[in-house]
């Protein structure tokens, strides 16, 4: 297995998973994926900047010794964040090589020792500080909740090379591992993703982050997933302090989701959503079982409301919801209004769990409607009248 040098002593030696299709159960993956890994050599000692996922140690291994590492005797293992697809295969490293000294955040070295489960050699840093490795520096940059509490940069200012974890990265199985030779357009559009399902509830974090990096002299950012951003680095920066920028003012929003077997529920779905527009709220209405369930919550995430419906089928509300109420984040949901709606034919019961639902999420529940089969006059005026109490809400 091959390394690639980016600058002089800096070798990528990570791993390849070109066939996920689904990370963390949360996002699809439809180009793979990469653990990246870094190999730094200074003059008096060495060091290995990330780890890889379970099951790719024999990966790392392979490429750290073509890298021209002895890998039973790495000095230092810099972890930036301590999620299991960069930590996995750490224990087998450290069997290895046990003399290794775990470098990482304070909030870092609680949680490694609780995934290595052995004794560490440990050294927690903080912002600013550093490892001289011999002509070559390893600096700490603390980078919190992006996207876990314990996440740190580390800056390499000998090769002026950003190795930044999870933030600028995105889920690509790349064999050229270097963005110069990327399809632009590919890059782009995975790279939004990625910060849309990963990085979007850590805004101001992400804003904090990237302005440290702007104080910071790069020619390269080499992050834990994807290419080495080898071409535009400051550009991968830009686009995250676009993104990740309040929004100029604007209107409330409301997203309805909705799925419907006979048309019932579609016909409350569209009573709120005219409703809402009345109320001057930009909606955007969507049955949630024509297209994937991860891009329904992001629309849903992306509004100021979000109202589900679904018929009652077995006591129960439809799968393709439960799909997205399941792939709501806790953490973007919890100041949104929520709302249910949905037709029966006996019990009725689906309104009333989604609303439950959104309750666990922590949204501001307006209430719930429903219609006993196809929706009547009666049926569609509790529908405005939701719709009006979600408005209200919204202005509150
Ligand atoms: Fe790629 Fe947060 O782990």
């Amino acid at each position: 297995m091959q390394s690639y040098n980016i600058d002089e002593g800096l070798y990528w030696v990570g791993a390849q998973d070109p066939d996920l299709r689904v990370f963390d159960v949360i996002m699809s993956t439809q180009y793979g994926t990469s653990y990246n890994s870094y190999f730094v050599r200074g003059r008096g000692a060495c060091a290995v900047v990330e780890g890889v996922k379970a099951g790719f140690f024999g990966e790392w291994k392979e490429r750290l010794t073509d890298a021209g590492a002895d890998p039973s005797r790495i000095d230092y293992l810099v972890l930036n964040h301590t999620e299991p697809d960069h930590t996995g295969a750490v224990r087998e490293l450290l069997e290895l090589s046990p003399e290794t000294c775990i470098v990482c955040s304070r909030a870092a070295s609680l949680l490694i020792r609780e995934i290595v489960n052995e004794p560490l050699n440990l050294r927690v840093v903080g912002d600013g500080d550093s490892i001289d490795l011999g002509g070559v520096t390893l600096r700490f940059v603390s980078a919190p909740f992006l996207h876990w509490p314990d996440s740190m940069f580390t800056y390499i200012p000998e090769r002026r090379a950003l190795i930044s974890g999870d933030v600028f990265g995105f889920h690509h199985h790349w064999p050229g591992v270097f963005e110069d030779a990327m399809p632009v357009s590919e890059l782009l559009e995975t790279q939004k993703y990625y910060f849309d399902v990963i990085m979007s509830p850590f805004k101001k974090h992400v804003l904090e982050a990237c302005e440290k990096v702007r104080g910071l002299d790069i020619s390269v950012i080499c992050p834990s997933h994807g290419p080495v951003l080898n071409k535009d680095p400051l550009g991968a920066v830009a686009r995250y302090e676009k993104w990740a920028a309040p929004g100029a003012h604007r209107g409330k929003s409301a997203f309805v989701g909705y799925v419907s077997c006979y048309g019932f529920t579609a016909k409350l779905a569209r009573a709120i959503a005219a409703e809402l527009e009345s109320e001057g709220v930009d909606v955007r209405v969507q049955d949630v079982s024509l297209i994937p369930a991860l891009e329904a919550a992001a629309m849903a995430m992306a509004a100021d409301a979000v109202i589900i419906g679904s018929p009652t089928v077995n006591r129960d509300a439809l799968e393709p919801v439960w799909q997205v109420m399941g792939a709501l984040s806790a953490i973007v949901c919890r100041s949104k209004v929520g709302a249910s709606f949905g037709s029966y034919g006996w019990s009725g019961e689906a309104a009333k769990h989604i609303l439950g639902r959104m309750e666990q999420l922590g949204m501001k529940t307006a209430g719930a409607c429903r219609a006993k089969m196809n929706p009547n006059e009666e049926e569609l005026g509790a529908a405005r009248t939701l719709a009006k109490d979600v408005a209200a809400a919204l202005n509150a």
